[in-house]
């Protein structure tokens, strides 16, 4: 797409938002399915505030809060935080938020959490990001993010524009803590054993969409036609 078009599309977006209503939205799937990647998409493109609880995590272990040493080496092993540590986390975000489009990557994760949130918001929809597992180790040993922001690179699939430095900042990437091979394979154990039957919960309440693929070019025009939808519906 040229620059003109991007910006004529981005436009229209823009006037959309204005007839739309508020929608809210959640992305789901196993470690390195590309939560983070399409989210970053659907943000640039319908101005949806994202909220991760990974990045929310990492950004409280960073700051060494009472939170972030309790939570730190649940994380470093690849267990899950308590969930409810995660759900007042979370919800003290999303409080003042209210009036906003938002987009939950990472949470909920277990079927508590999820119920949590129902008690206080009413969801749209459920994206459900299925990439087989093969695929997932691959790209996560080629993973770098930017700590300060969140942007996430991979080594081949989008590699930073200049080697081991953030495209917009300029500064140093790095590798997480969590993505050691033993550690995100503990990641998939849990993923399976306790995120799994979150699918059957959305599923059973009608909310559920699963995009099956590898590539985000792919699942993307898929991603972005839902949300145009949900954003008009009345
Ligand atoms: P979190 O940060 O949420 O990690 P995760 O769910 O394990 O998912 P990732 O961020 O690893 O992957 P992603 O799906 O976002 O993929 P990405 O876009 O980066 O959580 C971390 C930890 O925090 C948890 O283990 C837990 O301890 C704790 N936690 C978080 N939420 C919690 C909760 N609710 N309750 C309790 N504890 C919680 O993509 C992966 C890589 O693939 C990247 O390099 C990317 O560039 C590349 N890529 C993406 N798409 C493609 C493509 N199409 N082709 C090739 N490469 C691609
Ligand atoms: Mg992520």
């Amino acid at each position: 797409m040229n620059k003109m078009a991007a910006r004529a599309i981005a436009i229209c977006v823009n006037k959309m938002s204005a007839l739309c209503r508020i929608i809210r939205v959640l992305i789901v799937g196993v470690p390195g399915s590309g939560k983070g990647t399409i989210a970053s998409r659907i943000v640039q493109s319908f101005g949806l505030l994202h909220l991760s609880s990974g990045d929310l995590i990492r950004a409280q272990i960073a700051k060494a809060s009472e939170f972030g040493r309790e939570a730190e080496c649940f994380v470093q092993q690849g267990h899950l935080v308590s969930d409810d540590l995660v759900v007042k986390l979370v919800l003290n975000e999303l409080e003042g938020n209210r009036e906003r489009s938002w987009l939950l990557d990472g949470f909920p994760r277990t079927v508590q959490q999820a119920k949590k949130l129902d008690a206080h918001y009413d969801l749209t929809s459920v994206f459900h990001l299925n990439v087989p597992t093969e695929e997932i180790l691959r790209r996560i040993a080629e993973r770098w993010i930017h700590p300060g922001s969140g942007r996430v690179y991979n080594l081949s699939y989008n590699p930073p524009k200049i080697h081991g430095r953030d495209d917009v900042t300029g500064e140093r990437l790095e590798q997480r803590e969590d993505d050691s091979r033993e550690t995100v394979l503990q990641r998939l154990r849990g993923y399976d054993a306790v995120t799994a039957p979150l699918l059957d919960y959305y599923s059973k309440r009608k909310l559920l969409v699963t995009f099956t693929g590898v590539e985000t070019d792919v699942i993307w025009p898929q991603v972005e036609k839902c949300i145009r939808d949900s954003l008009l519906q009345k």
